[in-house]
């Protein structure tokens, strides 16, 4: 397929990439013995939302970026045999469905251990053995989102289409650039943003939209050579942002204005929030917590 500029390949995206190697400070004690992307919302762990979107959007293998202290988000996804022997001997059914989605093919995940939490972008350079020449997806655990279609579904509908980098974006307030990687925008149909430029946690003013990147990218192996400059960029870490930045004019880059709530799950707020909100969504969960919450709301 071409796209004007240059002839690109369109390589079927088949890889997802699960940076769980973070020390999720904003959630300590709590992430003192265990990670993050095991905390719960509603019933199931943070990590369990991303392997089920990404399954959702036709991903087949699978890298977790480990560090010290993560094992068991590896062993979330073994088979717990004396655990299954005991609800089947017990007839518990419930428990047995529940546990399906914890299964993955033999030989789907891999993971790969980051011996210091150096940054989002040294993570994901510490998946490059696996990705080889393929395109892949991100995916951070921390970031959960309620949507009709998968939210990772949808920008790789928009990458079979395009090509290059896909990233999901989103309006942020613009008082609170700061806190997020920020696009400079070319052409715009509402939906699709051609990305002309990024800055990771800029001022407000000196941002160049309010749009920012959330935890959802389709990205090409390019990225790899620039990642491997290991460049710390802000809070001297090693940006993804950045090295993406330079992609720019070398690959196709999109934004998607994806539809759906995300929830930035790696803060406190927006951890609780999830909660009420996937809580609702359930129907074996939603009328019960519309009446508990009810007397909350009328003294607020
Ligand atoms: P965050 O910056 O949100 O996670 O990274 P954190 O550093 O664990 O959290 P705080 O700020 O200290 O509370 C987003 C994702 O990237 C992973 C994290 O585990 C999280 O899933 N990450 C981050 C890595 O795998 N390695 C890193 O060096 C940094």
């Amino acid at each position: 397929m071409t796209n004007g500029r240059q002839a690109i390949v369109i390589k079927p995206l088949r890889k997802a990439v699960l940076p769980v190697a973070g020390l999720g400070t904003r959630f300590l004690p709590a992430t003192k013995a265990m990670s993050k992307e095991m905390l719960p919302v509603v019933d199931r762990p943070l990590i369990q939302y991303a392997v089920d979107e990404a399954r959702a959007a036709g991903i087949e293998q699978f890298c977790m970026i480990t560090g010290r202290g993560k094992t068991e988000l590896v062993e979330y996804f073994d088979i717990a045999y004396e655990l299954e022997a005991t609800l089947r001997e017990r007839g518990k059914q419930e428990g047995l469905d529940a546990l399906r989605d914890t299964s993955m093919q033999p030989g789907s995940i891999v993971s790969v251990r980051q011996q210091e939490p150096m940054g989002l972008g040294h993570a994901i350079w510490c998946a490059r053995s696996f990705i080889g020449e393929d395109p892949f997806a991100i995916l951070l655990p921390d970031d959960i989102i309620l949507s009709k279609t998968p939210c990772l579904k949808q920008l790789a509908d928009a990458y079979h289409l395009t090509g290059g980098n896909v990233v999901a974006v989103s309006e942020v307030p613009p008082e609170q650039t700061n806190r997020y990687g920020i696009l400079r925008v070319g052409s715009d149909d509402g939906h699709m943003v051609e990305v002309t430029g990024l800055v990771e946690k800029p001022a407000p003013e000196d941002a160049p939209s309010n749009l920012s990147i959330i935890g959802r990218y389709v990205l090409t192996a390019d990225v790899m050579p620039f990642l491997a400059k290991l460049e710390r960029g802000a809070g001297n870490e090693v940006q993804l942002t950045d090295a993406m930045a330079k992609m720019i004019g070398r690959v196709p880059f999109h934004g998607i204005r994806y539809e759906g709530k995300r929830f930035d799950c790696g803060d406190k707020v927006g951890f609780l929030e999830a909660q009420i909100a996937f809580a609702l969504e359930r129907e074996d969960l939603g009328p019960a917590v519309r009446a508990f919450l009810k007397p909350y709301c009328e003294c607020l």
